[in-house]
């Protein structure tokens, strides 16, 4: 039997290798997706899973995929999770999972691993996915079923199996990035008092050491989805990618929050999203020009339900997919180009446009207009404040 690793080449996933062949006595098929969690050497990793006891290492470049079928859509969606979060990690999961999936079926393997421990999202992410794509995978997490506790664990339990471990300064975060944020957790964070230190953050600069001259960006959009950065059309994930260059430099998109954990927990976090802040104040703000009122409450109201399947790891659920349908038809017209001002960590509107804009300046005019006579509004309060006007007469006996 053969097992597919969702593998990093960090400590804690080296380590995994060597223990699932002593503990299930099984071919050990490596696989590390590039989702842009900014990978730099390739080759080295081949080796390097195959010094742990890979028999090999497989690598997909996920990234196109990532940001066009799992990122923009939560995007054309409006998800936030919790007022605060844009789930960078739990976009990422499904699609690593489901490129896991289709590796152990080309490589004829019945089982997948993760190395995500057992108190976090992050299990349940890949796990339904694992459920939802091949229900006969057998599923290892090693860190439910181990000893090895904590880092000098890992290190000894390296050292007893020959597996080579460079001791890089580790890293006193929990992080994740990928080519939406890059999230931090533990440590100092994990008291909710202390303040981020500056030296923390990756992708962006301290607000008060950007640029003292605001920058503009034109964003395109297409029925919901982005398309163009200052008239460039670019691909997904280069659009991206241009957005996060340009908004790290102005701090934009930082977020520090407490977050309910799936488990029940209670977590502390912080997110940067520079692209993906820009990219949301974007398509919201065209939105506001191109969907009507009951359809925004609506869209709204269905949007705090997409986020909560998504950072559930419910991807792949038949209601996170039919409300998929709906913010596709919804947002069908919702194409234009908005105008944004970035400075020292904001992000500002400044202009709105769409050939489909719902938006009549001869209409909302101070000026006379055909369509709307103001003559007409005295009747239209009359019937409307009706109920109102009832229930006042009542309280007061009249
Ligand atoms: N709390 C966030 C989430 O659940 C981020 C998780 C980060 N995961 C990690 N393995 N460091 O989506
Ligand atoms: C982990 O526990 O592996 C990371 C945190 C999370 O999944 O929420």
């Amino acid at each position: 039997n053969k097992v597919v690793l969702a593998y990093s080449g960090g400590l804690d996933t080296s380590v995994i290798v060597p223990w699932l062949r002593e503990n299930y006595g099984c071919e050990v098929v490596c696989f590390t997706a590039d989702v842009g969690q900014g990978m730099k050497e390739l080759e080295g990793l081949e080796k390097k899973a195959k010094a742990s006891g890979a028999s090999q290492l497989v690598v997909k470049d996920l990234k196109e995929e990532f940001v066009r079928d799992y990122i923009f859509p939560c995007l054309r969606a409006g998800a936030v999770y919790e007022r605060k979060y844009l789930l960078g990690t739990s976009m990422a999961r499904p699609v690593i999972a489901k490129a896991m999936v289709d590796v152990a079926n080309e490589v004829g393997a019945d089982a997948v691993s993760h190395g995500c421990t057992g108190k976090g999202n992050d299990q349940v992410r890949f796990e339904l996915t694992f459920f939802a794509l091949n229900p006969k995978l057998n599923v290892v997490a090693p860190w439910r079923e181990w000893d090895i506790k904590g880092r000098e664990d890992a290190i000894e339990y390296a050292k007893k199996h020959n597996v080579p471990v460079s001791v890089t300064k580790k890293s006193i975060y929990s992080r994740d990035r990928n080519l939406w944020h890059l999230s931090h957790e533990g440590d100092i964070l994990e008291d909710p008092t202390n303040e981020p230190r500056k030296d923390m953050y990756m992708l962006t600069v301290d607000p008060e050491d950007a640029p003292n001259v605001p920058e503009y960006v034109e964003i395109g959009i297409e029925a919901g989805l982005p398309v163009s950065v200052n008239r460039k059309r670019l691909s997904p994930a280069s659009l991206l990618t241009e957005l996060n260059e340009i908004g790290g430099r102005h701090g934009i998109g930082r977020v520090d929050m407490i977050e309910n954990r799936l488990v029940g927990m209670k977590s502390r976090g912080v997110y940067e999203t520079p692209g993906g802040t820009i990219l949301f104040a974007a398509v919201r703000e065209l939105e506001a020009l191109t969907i009507d009122r009951e359809s925004m409450q609506v869209k709204d109201t269905l949007a705090l339900k997409y986020a909560e399947l998504v950072y559930a790891g419910r991807w792949f659920d038949p209601l996170r997919k039919s409300m998929d349908s709906f913010m596709e038809k919804i947002t069908k017209s919702t194409t234009g180009s908005v105008r944004l001002k970035l400075y020292k960590g904001s992000v500002m509107v400044t202009g709105r446009k769409s050939p489909y804009s719902l938006y009549r300046k001869d209409i909302s005019s101070f000026e006379d207009s055909l369509l709307y006579d103001q003559a007409d509004a005295a009747g239209f309060i009359r019937l409307y404040g009706l109920p109102t006007r009832v229930r006042s007469m009542l309280k007061r006996g009249i």
